[in-house]
């Protein structure tokens, strides 16, 4: 069985391959270009819209469909952007016009850092169904951006325990803390099974 990724995302998608030991195939290898309706209110719900229109398209079971669906949110914004995060700044937003508007509103709201977590929902789908998982990562953002690793909004998120932005932090720190670690870490022995079926 061969394991596709529902990501467009470069970010993602160079994360993935990093902390998986199998090779993992972008669907735009196979499918080209593919526009994906992501209207959920729920990462889960998403990540299940995404991971299921990609097994459709493929169109046999040959194939284990990965996706993830994430995203930041900041309490003090009422949890936003959250599953808006991709397009905070607009439709057809880029990552830097994103972060940048996450910067302004943390400025509009008078402060220079305030509490901020990631969630990541994978969903696997399979001939053998659908899975979901979780996992969070939990720290501060600022009103700046500091660093060029990561992507996204890791230049102004500087995770719990640590003193510098995951846009300074070496790529082995965010992979060893990460939300989107912490759910293939559960994602991985679900993947294991169905290879083995
Ligand atoms: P999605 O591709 O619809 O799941 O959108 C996720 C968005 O959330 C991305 O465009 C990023 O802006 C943001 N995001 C998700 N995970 C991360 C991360 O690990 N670092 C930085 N930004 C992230």
């Amino acid at each position: 069985m061969k394991i596709v990724l529902a990501t467009g995302n470069r970010g993602k998608l160079k994360e993935f391959r990093s902390m998986c030991e199998v090779d993992i195939i972008a669907f735009g290898d196979i499918l080209g270009d593919i526009e994906i309706v992501e209207d959920s209110k729920t990462f889960k719900g998403n990540a299940l819209i995404k991971a299921r229109t990609i097994y459709e398209k493929l169109d046999s079971d040959e194939y284990i469909v990965v996706s993830d669906d994430s995203g930041i949110s900041v309490p003090l914004l009422g949890n936003a952007p959250s599953v808006y995060s991709a397009r905070y700044a607009g439709e057809g937003a880029t990552d830097k016009d994103n972060l940048y508007k996450l910067i302004e509103s943390i400025k509009e709201s008078g402060v220079e850092r305030t509490s901020a977590y990631y969630t990541a929902s994978i969903a696997i789908v399979s001939r053998y169904g659908e899975y979901t998982v979780h996992g969070w990562m939990y720290g501060d953002v600022i009103d700046r951006a500091v660093g060029d690793g990561g992507f996204g909004y890791d230049p102004m998120f500087i995770p719990s325990g640590y003193s510098k932005t995951l846009g300074e932090l070496d790529d082995e720190v965010k992979k060893s803390i990460s939300h989107r670690a912490k759910a293939l870490e559960l994602a991985k022995p679900i993947i294991q099974m169905l290879q083995k079926y």
